[in-house]
């Protein structure tokens, strides 16, 4: 197995930031306006988290490819981490914003295209009842309100290195001296172990005990562990969630936001699952924010039973704008003509070549690394082995190797999805996008290990 020197890595790492920055010379300017007045130059802290030293300003996008303020031409495999795995403005979407628009954004009422809505997610998902609302992070808040509610317990459960939006409950890690608040969590309201437990995915044994108790209101899961790197459960691992869940009255939360790249109703129409409830946002409007979450009938009328209309305005669960008329006209044609069977198809596929492309550079030139996929999602990932959870893939992150890899890609045209090395396909995306993204991974990897 190839050994990376880590001197010649920073010499190309200096190599690579000053291509970087002459490239970029219209973006370093603007940048240079922006701190003025945007805290660290960017409208949203994770804007700066770039392998660059500073972010890239677009100019406009299209499909699978945008172009940049110098004139740079990308093929965009981050797709706004999942919000535009639909492809940038796709056209059907357009045309049920631009017509929305002129009819009116936002009434705090709704509009007959929120049934069509509704219907449609009842047929993908399996789940009866639908609410709506502009983020994944809000879907999941309100989720998991509406289960301590029903349950009147206390402890939510998540998984190690899980994430699932700006939700207090889940910054929760295994830490050396054991669960405590992840790294880098900002102003917690309260540690999160008072209100959450949290065990590693995969690990049926830890599991039992946290949920056997009785005092845990649900279990919050990525169906497929996708922002620690892809990990897929363990053969029977969905079935004992689901049987262990049932049996402590511990209600099923399953976040598909970025397993929906799994098919049309995400892993759990794919697999079969049957949750008690399901989040999903990002890419379901087109990139319009918008999210939606989902429930059993019996979780509906639980909920009711509970609910005060008169107070429901107050109770921490909605907001103005949720299920606003524009959001669900673009969820609308979205559903309707853009994340359709054939268009899963065609991007599955494609994901397939990418991550048959990546496998045969791993191979070839013996580096100790794995690329793993899931629907049209692909992510390679710095060890020999698939990780099992998110202790072990967390173990495996390698900053310097991460920024190289990512910073030469950007600087060949290729943009990958930052905090990791994942590549969403959209259907939109051709296969020579595909076949050049290995010609430079390929590249890269010469530059680093010199053959
Ligand atoms: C699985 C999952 N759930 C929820 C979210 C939150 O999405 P948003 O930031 O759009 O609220 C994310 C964001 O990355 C996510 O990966």
């Amino acid at each position: 197995m190839i050994e990376i020197d880590r001197t010649h890595l920073e010499y190309l790492l200096g190599v690579e930031e000053k291509k970087f920055h002459q490239e970029h010379q219209k973006s370093y300017e603007l940048y240079q306006r922006s701190r003025k007045s945007l805290q660290g130059g960017v409208p949203m802290l994770w804007m700066i988290r770039w392998a660059g030293t500073f972010p890239i300003f677009v100019k406009e996008g299209k499909g699978a490819h945008f172009v940049d303020v110098d004139g740079n031409e990308y093929i965009d495999f981050c797709l706004g981490d999942t919000g535009a795995m639909t492809g940038h403005a796709p056209d059907k979407t357009i045309e049920a914003i631009t017509n929305q628009v002129k009819k009116g954004i936002t009434y705090m009422l709704p509009t007959e295209d929120v049934i069509w809505v509704g219907e449609e997610l009842q047929k993908r998902f399996g789940l009866p009842f639908w609410q709506f609302t502009l983020t994944a992070t809000d879907a999941n808040r309100f989720a998991i309100r509406m289960a301590r509610e029903i349950t009147q317990r206390k402890y939510i459960l998540v998984y190690n290195y899980c994430y699932h939006g700006t939700v207090d409950e889940t910054f929760i890690t295994i830490n050396a001296d054991g669960p405590g608040p992840r790294r880098g969590n900002l102003g917690p309201p309260i540690n999160p172990i008072e209100t959450s437990k949290v065990i590693e995915f995969n690990d049926i044994t830890a599991l039992k005990q946290a949920l056997l108790p009785g005092d845990v209101a649900c279990v919050l899961a990525e169906p497929v562990m996708t922002n620690i790197g892809i990990i897929h459960p363990d053969p029977g691992y969905h079935d004992a969630l689901r049987r262990f869940t049932k049996e402590t009255g511990t209600l099923l939360i399953i976040d598909e936001t970025h397993t929906i790249c799994t098919g049309p109703g995400g892993y759990t129409g794919a697999f079969g699952l049957s949750p008690d409830m399901l989040t999903l946002g990002k890419p379901v409007a087109g990139g319009v924010p918008a999210a939606i979450y989902g429930f059993s009938k019996e979780i509906a009328e639980r909920f009711h039973a509970r609910l005060n209309l008169e107070d429901s305005d107050v109770g921490g669960i909605g907001g103005t704008l949720a299920g606003n008329a524009l959001s669900i006209a673009a969820m609308r044609a979205t559903l309707e003509h853009v994340l359709t069977d054939s268009a899963y198809k065609k991007a599955i596929d494609l994901s397939i070549r990418f991550t048959h492309g990546v496998e045969s550079i791993i191979d070839k030139f013996r580096l100790p690394w794995i690329v793993k996929r899931l629907g049209c999602r692909s992510e390679y990932w710095f060890r020999e082995t698939p990780p099992k959870n998110g202790g072990e893939a967390f173990a495996a992150i390698d900053s310097e190797l991460d920024r190289y890899m990512h910073l030469y890609s950007l600087n060949h045209g290729v943009l990958m999805t930052p905090f990791h090395n994942m590549a969403l396909i959209a259907p939109v995306t051709s296969i020579s996008d595909v076949d050049y993204h290995t010609k430079v991974f390929r590249d890269a990897v010469i530059g680093l290990i010199g053959k």
